[in-house]
């Protein structure tokens, strides 16, 4: 069955329990109407009203949308914020400074706790260490660092401060490292000797330095390193310098820049359907501003909550759920160093139960490998621990199949938590369908209606309009204060991309394809429409490993196409035509892990291929245009059934139905 078929057919329905509702930030359907009705009634005046309420203004905003330069919106431009001020600050004015902000565990299993206050202050001695520097605002700092609490404190050192950052997740490589570094501009790199992941420690020093000697740097003052884990590594003098010994010397008092509710507050990069990745460039006030709401109204935050989002602070999901928004509704939250399966599979069940998290926030990916783990070994299963901590579950990052959906429910939720299954994209900073905990009635594999002053609809290639049950392109048709601002350093790409005129202009295009239920009005995504693709959560472009496999001197041509995955959502397979004759058996296994190894090196690991079939060709039309359809269907092991007689060499297909 299609994942359409099954969005139409699941009928089962779980209402969030009654002592949740009543105790719940928004508690019951009346209260969300009531929201969405303001909005409705009053777009900007409800907008203003919860900037007002929720964020300190230093100097308060006067207007709240501008419009004039769209769709390049503007929100709340002439208040005056700091982003890490609204994080750190205003809970040592509240009497919150020893509440425990976040609890730090290790791969190794060692656990630290960091009050508001400590955490306050390391933000503001490094922050300080950035300005003795000459590092200032609106400069942009790469950060490549592992998941640490010194990630969290440059982040938020560098929001303090006003420079804009960049992060890079820490398995890209060397090469993605450098595109960043000089497409952003940078002036320094901030990253950490070694990562410690899985009981290895994994270079992270080194790949700067290797990116750095790929050219085009020259704006990299600095490289200033977290001492991890200790390991070797090579040190310029007169660039590298040690966070420790660049901080130890510095105030402890900082004061907050105050900037432009406007004012870039970090880029971060994501792959788009053309080669090159996409810089995003996020805003401070409208940014802060969701991703704080969203901890309030989705994840229903409460002083006594203990939050953890598995997510790394290289994507999205651990800049607004980790580094933010966490942070600004005062909670305290879990930051992990490992990985789930490490030293077993019961890691996360582990970590739960120890730290009594009560709610709890990862990828569907994870759960689906989890569950494989716990069929295959009952000692790791969630059945064997403590989950009575939880009360709310959320699901982020790709579609949670009704399978997944259930066993997440009934083995880490006890039936009792709602999920919060929660669409959204690096674009639009924060949440924007999800299932409201004391609200929604849930269905598995649907994120369900769109929060508050979130105007999704689904219409046709014309922009026009469809009546639930039919599938279409999934917009947004206002502005909304997270939005992604432009493309770093190519505007044009900005409009093209998310506001294309075949639209009419004006509606943000998700690029994902979306249908509502006919009773409920219910979303449910259908998958990319453009050529990105979802690997466990990690979002690729096609183009983007078509052309680091071309790079390659071996090879000729390549195609990417996704392919169904039941763990990972969708798995990579490469069509490829190498320049000599297409090779067979072990030389053809042998060519394969080295063209894999190849595009780690190039892209980073999560780029790596799962299949690659080698062809004397590619299926092409007359006109010599790749036959992406059928590619797909022969990735999915399918008989061909469609139309292929513009199909110029048919032949070629069967060549291709071999996997490496
Ligand atoms: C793409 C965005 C969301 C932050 C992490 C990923 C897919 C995301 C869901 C969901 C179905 C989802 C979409 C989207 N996606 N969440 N709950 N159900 N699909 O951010 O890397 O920018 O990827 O992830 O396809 O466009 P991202």
């Amino acid at each position: 069955m299609s994942d359409l078929e099954t969005a139409k057919q699941e009928s089962r329905v779980f209402s969030p329990p009654a002592a949740f509702v009543a105790n719940a930030n928004i508690s019951g359907m009346d209260a969300y109407n009531a929201l969405c009705a303001e909005a409705e009634k009053d777009y900007e005046g409800f907008w203003g009203r919860l900037a007002r309420e929720n964020l300190q203004w230093h100097k308060p905003f006067t207007k709240v949308l501008d419009e004039s330069n769209a769709p390049n919106y503007k929100w709340f431009e002439d208040g005056l914020l700091n982003v890490s001020y609204n994080c750190l600050d205003v809970h040592l004015k509240n009497g919150n400074a020893d509440k425990v902000a976040l609890i730090f565990e290790s791969d190794a299993g060692d656990v630290s706790k960091i009050s508001y206050k400590d955490l306050h202050e390391k933000v503001c001695k490094f922050a300080n260490g950035l300005k003795s520097r000459g590092i200032k605002k609106g400069d942009r700092v790469v950060i490549y660092m592992p998941m640490s609490v010194e990630g969290v404190v440059a982040m938020q050192a560098c929001a303090r401060i006003g420079a804009t950052h960049s992060v890079v997740f820490g398995g890209f490589s060397a090469k993605s490292l450098q595109e960043r570094i000089v497409d952003v501009g940078a002036v320094a790199v901030i990253t950490a000797d070694e990562q410690a992941r899985g009981g290895k420690h994994l270079p992270l020093k080194s790949i700067v330095d290797e990116a750095l000697a790929l050219g085009d740097c020259e704006k990299i003052k600095d490289v200033i390193i977290y001492k991890r884990t200790g390991g070797n590594i090579n040190f310029v003098a007169g660039r590298d310098l040690w966070m420790h010994e660049l901080v130890a010397p510095q105030s402890n008092v900082c004061e907050p820049e105050w900037v432009s509710a406007e004012h870039p507050l970090f880029i971060l990069y994501t792959s788009g359907s053309t080669g090159k990745p996409k810089g995003v460039q996020h805003s401070s006030g409208g940014y802060l501003l969701w991703s704080l709401l969203t901890m309030k109204w989705t994840f229903d935050i409460k002083p006594t909550d203990v939050f953890w989002c598995t997510a790394d602070i290289g994507w999205v999901t651990g800049h607004s759920y980790i580094t933010y928004g966490p942070l600004a509704a005062g909670a305290t939250e879990i930051v992990f160093e490992g990985i789930p399966t490490y030293p077993n599979a019961g890691r996360f069940w582990d970590m739960i139960q120890k730290h009594k998290a009560t709610i709890f926030y990862t990828a569907p990916t994870a759960i689906r490998s989890l569950i494989k783990a716990a069929d295959g070994d009952a000692k790791i299963h969630p059945k064997q621990y403590d989950l009575s901590s939880l009360r709310l579950l959320g699901s982020v990052g790709e579609p949670i199949n009704p399978e997944a959906w259930m066993w997440y429910y009934k083995h880490i939720g006890g039936e009792k938590c709602p999920i919060a299954d929660t669409f959204w994209q690096t674009e639009t900073g924060g949440h924007m369908i999800s299932p409201l905990p004391g609200v929604t009635p849930m269905v598995p594999g649907s994120c369900t209606l769109p929060l508050p002053g979130i105007m999704t609809a689904i219409v046709d290639e014309t922009g026009h309009d469809l009546p639930n049950g039919q599938g279409g392109i999934l917009v947004v048709k206002k502005p909304w204060p997270s939005m992604i601002r432009t493309i770093w350093g190519d505007n044009e790409r900005f409009k093209k991309s998310y506001f294309p005129d075949e639209l009419g202009g004006t509606m943000y295009l998700a690029g994902d394809g979306a249908i509502r239920n006919k009773d409920t009005g219910y979303f449910t995504i259908t998958g990319r429409i453009d050529d990105v693709l979802n690997v466990s959560g990690h979002r690729m472009g096609t183009m983007e490993i078509e052309s680091a496999l071309v790079a390659n001197p071996l090879v000729a041509e390549a195609a990417v196409v996704g392919k169904p995955d039941d763990t990972t959502g969708e798995a990579i397979c490469a069509f490829v035509v190498l320049k000599r004759s297409r090779p067979t058996g072990d030389e053809a296994k042998q060519i394969a892990t080295e063209l894999r190894n190849w595009v780690a090196k190039e892209i980073g690991p999560i780029a790596k291929p799962k299949e690659i079939r080698f062809g004397d060709n590619l299926p092409k039309t007359r006109s010599g245009k790749i036959m992406r359809r059928l590619l797909r269907v022969l990735a999915k092991g399918e008989e061909i059934t469609q139309d292929i007689s513009t199909l110029e060499n048919p032949a070629i297909l069967e060549q291709l139905k071999q996997a490496q």
